[in-house]
This record gives structure tokens, C-alpha cells and sequence, in this order.
């Protein structure tokens, strides 16, 4: 068991293979949080907590006289509010009496075998594979009857911890939740850690931005409505020293698709205070009295080996515990072509067909039709909602046109866009109220379409009806699932006025139904996530959808970075990645090296491609397909970071059990007489001779990783190289 409680310390610790944690019941009944941090025995470490009485802060009145015991410096598992702790806050919440206050201190706790599940959102699930247990704290206020219920998963192999949060009302009067944070974690000593966060913009997603902690809140967050191009949900706050691979390094993951907050403060006595959670901008969400509300899910890590150590942690455990698709493990992706950048919304059925027949030549599996095939869409002013063929361009059906695919061998994928709506459509003539808009304001345009109110069970239901529909009428094997703006106008007609501080969830919580109905109706379908590209790239997402479409941005040498960014939490089986027009100067070869750092496609008109470039693309969809096994199975390294000045960028897949590696390598800069460069591997067996190329080279495992790969220097602009690595018995 995973929790060990310890009655006469009134501690209780959580155990995974290499990390522990700890709370302590502490004075007054608060709960004290003692250590995050590797394997310490069950020993009580409150020892570390030193009590002063230092000016100007409060204590508890029932402290009395004695100054030293104050909320303001105590680590604590949730924060209270109002007593006396100013730092930022676990909680805000407005009770019947019109008061602002929680004081929260231990009622219960219970453990329980196996993985909590959410009821109203996505959360990770326990495998036969893990040893997994569950812990609640319940914190009451006792003038209130307000209860919070800290919630705990301990997966002991994974090395992962999970927390979410839920508020219970059982007071007499309706309370207002204003903030919930579902994890507070106060570090004791913090003046010497960085914050990595993962900022970005459309085409731009999760750049890598690392920061020392100052004294001052630092936050990152999103209030676009979904989790956004500009930040994610993931934060990283380690030691001062990290590099990939040595430091201590924590993990905060967030699973929730909607607005966020990651807050981080380094507080006056140089202590950490790190929570996240539902973003509070226009958030209030009202409980009435024997009600519950629920948080999202945080999955936090702790590792002593770097920031490489962090990721393999993250990527072993979203490969494994978090989305139930055939497609994680059991069935391989098929290489696809999708018709955006081929044909944006000008194409037909023959147009597709011809596509798909020069797609075959180039080992393409999978033609998908994207945005463009419904209601009346020949650009982007018309036509969301509209979720029946348009027969103009679909001639023969859909039936038909999945037929024509098939019968040439190949699967057939479609796009949806199900959470907007165009004005001209037939949804909104009829339905004007289903959508998001101020009343007696005209609504915020963005790619001139407006946001479908998801928070409505008949727009839910609707959806459902419609998308399933589609999919009942033919053999669909893909599906795109696009939303292509942020979010703006919160209001629902569906809500009383005073409610309208609970839209903003109740949309994802819609959301996450109309995702979960759809999904379960048609296991069979391999569905990937996209938001104008990569805003909406979280682990939620990625628990309905085995993969996400990384960016729109497609040239090759942006996604360098886009990968490496992307790569900290997020699994390459997840990274949606094509080889597209874009990249004039750059080889066929390397789009092809940089787009195997996901699943492999291409996004361009194959009937324009001559018969030598279609022979390249045959090739390398050939690679792709050998090398599968490497890289949606195998650990991953960031060999060089594409953000800092440097002639190349190189990352590697290694299999678990060493046998097997892929490492590339894409040349970006050679400078004109410079020096010979080394690529050197991570994670092979020293002891070993590896076999590269098939045969090319026999190298040491000991000399790849130590000396490394020299990097020919005679060589064209962009040139990429890829090094396949097999063990020799
Ligand atoms: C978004 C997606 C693209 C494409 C278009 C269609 O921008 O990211 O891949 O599907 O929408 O409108």
C-alpha cells in the first residue's frame, strides 16, 4: 500500500517507487504539508517546520496569547481564506451569510484501494499493471458546514501522484465558489528553483520559457475558454541546476481543456506556494446545500534525474493511463494525407479520389477530408452546424465516396468543427439562442464564425445526433476534431442571470459529454484533437483523442522547436506532425525526418508531386512504418535544444529494453570552414555493439553516448540524417 498512516505523528505519507510525500494533521487540526521529494522513511518530518513569532502576522484566536503559530508560513496541503494566510489562495468562496471565509481543519480522512474517478471530467485511470490507492482528506469549516475533500491517487510504479478537489455544501445556505485550485504544494525553501512554462501563440505553440522565482506571484494561465496556443496546462518548477539530465525536477499536468491558473509565488520567507486549478476569471459557481463540485485533476511528478527523467516519467504513464483508444497500443496509425493544404474547401469527390490514388503510390493509408464537405462551406463565412454533406461537392454521396477509398485500398477520415456555428447556416437561422451572445450585444467574430453554447443539454444533444450520424452513414475510420477560435460573449441563454459566472465550465463540462457519448459510440474510430493547430493540447483532450494536431505551422524547421516544446509532457505517439508544401529550401528527406518525431503524415496535393517525389514519400512512409515501434514505444531524448544558437537539432528514441534506437539529426546552420560537430546518444547499453544503418557501421553503445556520432560537414542546406541503432547479440 502506497499510504501509510501513522496515528501517533498524525502523519500520512504517500509512497511511490522512488518519491515520498508527506501531510502531518497539525496543530488546531490544519493540514500541514511536511515533503515532496525521493523515498524518506514513514519519519515525521514536521521537525523541519521552526515556528517564530515574526511581526505582523495573524494567529488563530484559539492560539491565544502565543504568536508564533501563524497560517501565513505553515506549509499547508489547501489554503484557508481569511485567516490570517495571504499568499495565494487554494480557495474563494462566498458564504449564505454574505461572509468571505473558509477555515478548513481535518474532520476525516479515508484510503481506499485502487484510482478515484471523476464523475463530471476526465481523469487517469489505473491499469491490472499498477499498484495504484487512493487517499481523501476532508477539511470542514465548522461555521459553515463548507467541506473540501482533497483527493489523492498514489501510483507506486508510475512514480505519479494525482490530486483533485471537491466542495461539498453541507451548511443551509448556497454558497458561491469564486476560486478552487485543485493542488496547493508549499515548498519550505524555494529562493533557488525555476519555473519552466510552455508559451506560445497560433503557429507558435509551447516555446520553452524557463524563469528563477522572484518575489512575486508568477502566473500562467489561460482565459480564452479552452486551454489555448498561449500557455498550457503544464509547469514545471525545478532546482536552479537542472538540466536534462540531473536535478530535481516537479511536474504539475492539468486536466482540463478550459481556462486555467498555475499560480507560483515566492512568498517573503523565500517559501513556494504552487497551485492550479479552474482559472477564478468570471468564475462563480453557486452549491446549494447538499450539493458538490468537483476540480479537475492535476498530475504532479517528482524526479532527481532532470528534466529528461521528468518527461519519461510523463510519456510512460499518458502512454498507459490516460486515453482507452485502440489506437494507444493495440492498433498501429496508419500513415495519412489529409486534403487541408492540398485543396483548402475547393474540392470535390473526384478531386478526393484522385488525392487518394496518388497517396497510395506514396505508402499513404488513411485519406482524410477536412474542413470544407458540409452545408453550404466554400469558405470560412458559412456553413458550421451545417453537419450533412453538401452534395454539390460530394456528388456521389458520402457512402460512395468512402466506397471509391476503400476499394482502393485506403481508410477514409472526415473533419468536424462541432463546438461553432456560422451565421449563415441553417443551425443558427434556427436556432439563434443556441449561441453565445451578449444579450443586446453583437457578438465577437473570430475566423467570422461565433461559439455554439455548449453548456445546453439539446446543443449537446444535437451534436451527438448529428456527428454520430455522420459517422453511422459510412465506414469511417478517422476522425479530425477541430475548434477554431477562442472563446468570448460567455453567456448562456440557457442560465439565469445570476448563473452566468458558471458558464464558462459548464461549456467544458458540455463538452466533455458530447466527446465522451460520441467516442463510446464508436470505439473503432481513431480520433485526433486540433484547435487551429495545437491550442487546445491537454492531457484531458488526450484522454479522448490518442493524438493532436501539433500546429498549422508545418514548416520543418519550426517544428523543431514546436516538437521539443511539445515533447516536455506530451508523448510523440500524441504529436499530430505532416510534411506539407511548406519549406521551399528544405529536402523532402528531412520533412519526412522531422515529421517521424509524431504520427506521420503528409498535408499536400500528391497528384501535383512528380514520380521521384512520390517514390521519396514511398520511402519514408516505409521508414516510418519500421521505425513505429521506436518511436511510439520508446524513451525519449532531446539531444540538443533548437532554442539555442547551435548548427543542428537532434533528439532520439531509445526502446525500453536498449535493443533498439532511432536518432536524428536536422542541420540548420553550418557556418562556412567551422568545426567538425559530434551528435551524442543517450539511454543505449555501454556494454553493447550497435549495428547502424543495417549495417553501415558497427559502433559501441559506450562510444555513441561518450564520444558520439561525427556529423558530415560536405553536406547541403537542411540536410537531415537519421541513425537507426540495433543491438548485436
Ligand atoms: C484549422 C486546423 C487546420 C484545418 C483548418 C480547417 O486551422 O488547424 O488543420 O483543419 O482548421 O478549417
Amino acid at each position: 500500500m502506497g499510504i501509510k498512516v501513522n496515528e501517533f505523528q498524525k502523519t500520512i505519507t504517500l509512497h511511490t517507487q522512488n518519491t515520498s510525500y508527506q501531510m502531518k494533521i497539525g496543530n488546531l487540526d490544519y493540514l500541514i504539508h511536511l515533503y515532496y521529494g525521493p523515498t524518506i522513511p514513514d519519519v515525521d518530518l514536521s521537525y523541519q517546520i521552526k515556528q517564530y513569532d515574526r511581526g505582523f502576522s495573524g494567529n488563530p484566536y484559539e492560539s491565544r496569547n502565543a504568536r508564533t503559530f501563524s497560517l501565513d508560513a505553515q506549509p499547508q496541503e489547501f489554503s484557508t481564506q481569511q485567516q490570517g494566510d495571504f499568499r495565494a489562495a487554494s480557495i474563494e468562496v462566498v458564504n449564505g451569510d454574505g461572509s468571505y471565509s473558509f477555515n478548513g481543519r481535518v474532520v476525516d480522512y479515508k484510503i481506499k484501494k485502487g484510482k478515484y474517478c471523476l464523475e463530471t471530467m476526465p481523469s487517469v485511470f489505473a491499469t491490472e499493471s499498477d499498484t495504484a490507492d487512493t487517499l481523501e482528506v476532508t477539511l470542514e469549516d465548522a461555521v459553515t458546514g463548507v467541506q473540501v475533500i482533497l483527493i489523492y491517487g498514489v501510483f507506486e510504479e508510475a512514480d505519479m501522484i494525482t490530486r483533485a478537489v471537491k466542495v461539498k455544501n453541507t451548511g443551509t445556505k448556497s454558497i458561491q465558489l469564486q476560486k478552487i485550485m485543485s493542488t496547493c504544494l508549499d515548498f519550505l525553501n524555494g529562493s533557488k528553483m525555476d519555473l519552466i512554462s510552455f508559451p506560445g501563440r497560433y503557429g507558435q505553440e509551447r516555446q520553452v520559457e524557463r524563469q528563477p522565482m522572484t518575489h512575486h506571484i508568477h502566473t500562467i494561465g489561460s482565459v480564452r475558454g479552452t486551454s489555448s496556443h498561449q500557455q498550457n496546462p503544464f509547469v514545471i518548477l525545478c532546482d536552479r541546476d537542472v538540466s536534462e539530465d540531473y536535478g530535481n525536477c516537479y511536474g504539475f499536468s492539468l486536466m482540463y481543456s478550459g481556462n486555467f491558473l498555475a499560480e507560483a509565488e515566492l512568498d517573503q520567507y523565500d517559501q513556494i506556494r504552487f497551485g492550479m486549478g479552474i482559472h477564478p476569471k468570471q468564475f462563480s459557481f453557486e452549491i446549494k446545500p447538499g450539493e458538490v463540485f468537483e476540480g479537475p485533476e492535476v498530475v504532479m511528478a517528482f524526479t532527481t534525474k532532470g528534466l529528461t527523467g521528468l518527461t519519461h516519467l510523463y510519456h510512460d504513464f499518458y502512454r498507459k493511463n490516460l486515453c482507452k483508444s485502440k489506437f494507444v497500443k493495440d492498433v498501429r496509425r496508419p500513415v495519412l494525407i489529409n486534403s487541408w493544404e492540398a485543396a483548402f474547401m475547393d474540392f470535390d469527390d473526384v478531386k478526393l479520389v484522385e488525392i487518394a490514388k496518388a497517396a497510395k503510390e506514396m505508402g499513404v493509408e488513411l485519406l482524410v477530408m477536412d474542413d470544407g464537405w458540409f452545408g453550404k462551406r466554400d469558405d470560412d463565412n458559412s456553413g458550421l452546424g451545417d453537419w450533412y454533406v453538401n452534395e454539390k461537392k460530394i456528388k456521389c454521396g458520402l457512402h460512395k465516396l468512402v466506397e471509391q477509398i476503400n476499394d482502393l485500398g485506403m481508410k477514409f477520415g472526415i473533419w468536424f468543427e462541432p463546438e461553432m456555428v456560422s451565421e449563415d447556416s441553417d443551425l443558427y437561422r434556427t436556432h439563434p439562442e443556441w449561441t453565445m451572445e451578449i444579450p443586446g450585444r453583437p457578438a465577437v467574430r473570430s475566423r467570422n464564425q461565433l461559439v455554439l453554447d455548449m453548456s445546453r443539454e439539446e446543443v449537446q444533444d444535437y451534436l451527438i445526433k448529428e456527428v454520430n450520424s455522420i459517422l453511422n452513414d459510412a465506414n469511417i475510420y478517422y476522425v479530425k476534431w477541430d475548434i477554431n477560435r477562442s472563446l468570448a460573449d460567455i453567456w448562456s441563454n440557457a442560465q439565469p442571470a445570476e448563473k452566468q459566472g458558471e458558464v464558462y465550465h459548464r461549456y467544458i463540462l458540455g463538452l466533455y459529454r458530447v466527446m465522451d457519448q460520441i467516442i463510446k459510440t464508436h470505439p473503432d474510430i481513431l480520433f485526433e484533437g486540433c484547435s487551429g493547430g495545437g491550442g487546445r493540447y491537454d492531457p484531458a483532450m488526450l484522454s479522448y483523442y490518442p493524438q493532436y494536431w501539433v500546429s498549422d505551422n508545418n514548416h520543418p524547421i519550426d517544428r523543431l522547436k514546436l516538437h521539443y516544446g511539445t515533447s516536455f509532457v506530451y508523448p510523440i505517439s500524441t504529436m499530430g506532425a505532416h510534411i506539407s508544401d511548406s519549406g521551399k529550401f528544405v529536402p523532402l528527406r528531412t520533412k519526412a525526418v522531422v515529421a517521424m518525431c509524431g504520427t506521420f503524415g503528409y498535408e499536400l496535393d500528391a497528384t501535383h508531386l512528380s514520380k521521384e517525389e512520390q517514390k521519396i514519400c514511398k520511402e519514408q512512409s516505409d521508414l516510418f512504418r519500421k521505425y513505429y515501434h521506436i518511436i511510439f514505444e520508446g524513451d525519449y531524448y532531446r539531444l540538443s535544444n533548437p532554442f539555442e544558437v547551435g548548427n543542428m537539432t537532434a533528439w532520439q528514441h531509445v526502446l525500453k529494453d536498449k535493443s533498439e534506437s532511432l536518432l536524428s539529426v536536422v542541420v540548420t546552420n553550418l557556418t562556412c570552414n567551422g568545426p567538425q560537430e559530434y551528435v551524442k546518444a543517450k539511454g543505449l547499453d555501454p556494454m553493447a555493439f550497435y549495428s547502424i544503418n543495417d549495417g553501415e557501421a558497427i559502433y559501441s553503445g559506450a562510444a555513441l553516448m561518450n564520444a558520439g556520432i561525427p556529423i558530415d560537414r560536405e553536406i547541403p542546406e537542411y540536410t537531415a540524417f537519421q541513425f537507426h541503432m540495433k543491438k548485436i547479440d
